[in-house]
């Protein structure tokens, strides 16, 4: 009779287990999103989105935001400003809907900025996507958080949110 309890008991705590395992992988990134989207990784250029006047932030509705960039080591390369000088600062209204785009031509990176769910890892080969909301105003680091060389750590932009 107790070992019936103890294994009904077993059996719920793993299917928890793989329960918090699956939200984690699904809802938090710990996965590279949107894998069936590929890219040809020596030519990124090609796709539409990463062409360097599309690089960047994009308003593309009322409310809705593109972000597209190429994480390379060591860079994220969000496209120039109206000086030709590099983006390294983002600025997305507060409540609006974004949509990340990033794509790598060398190894495997990561996008994420940090206090958020946005957290993706890139990789040569696919087009990273994840949609999101961001609502608290403040300003956020994005990091790389996958070791791509002895520059990781200088891989690294703002995101502001006003
Ligand atoms: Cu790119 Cu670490």
């Amino acid at each position: 009779k107790y070992e019936k309890i103890w294994l009904t008991f077993g059996i719920g705590s793993l299917v928890v287990f793989l329960l918090i395992l699956g939200y984690g992988a699904f809802w938090k990134g710990t996965h590279p999103q949107s894998h069936g989207v590929t890219i040809d990784p020596n030519n990124i250029q090609a796709y539409e989105d990463f062409k360097p006047e599309n690089l960047g932030l994009t308003k593309v509705d009322d409310n809705q935001y593109v972000v597209n960039l190429i994480a390379s080591a060591f860079n994220y390369d969000f496209g120039k400003d109206d000086d030709g000088a590099p983006v390294k600062h983002i600025r997305i209204p507060a409540g609006s809907n974004v949509l990340f785009q990033v794509t790598t031509p060398d190894v495997v990176h990561g996008f994420n900025v940090a206090g958020t769910n946005v957290n993706m890892m890139v990789e040569p080969g696919y087009i990273s996507q994840l949609e999101t909301v961001l609502k608290k105003p403040g300003i956020y680091t994005i990091v790389c958080n996958e070791y791509c060389g002895v520059g990781h750590h200088m891989m690294y932009a703002t995101l502001e949110v006003y």
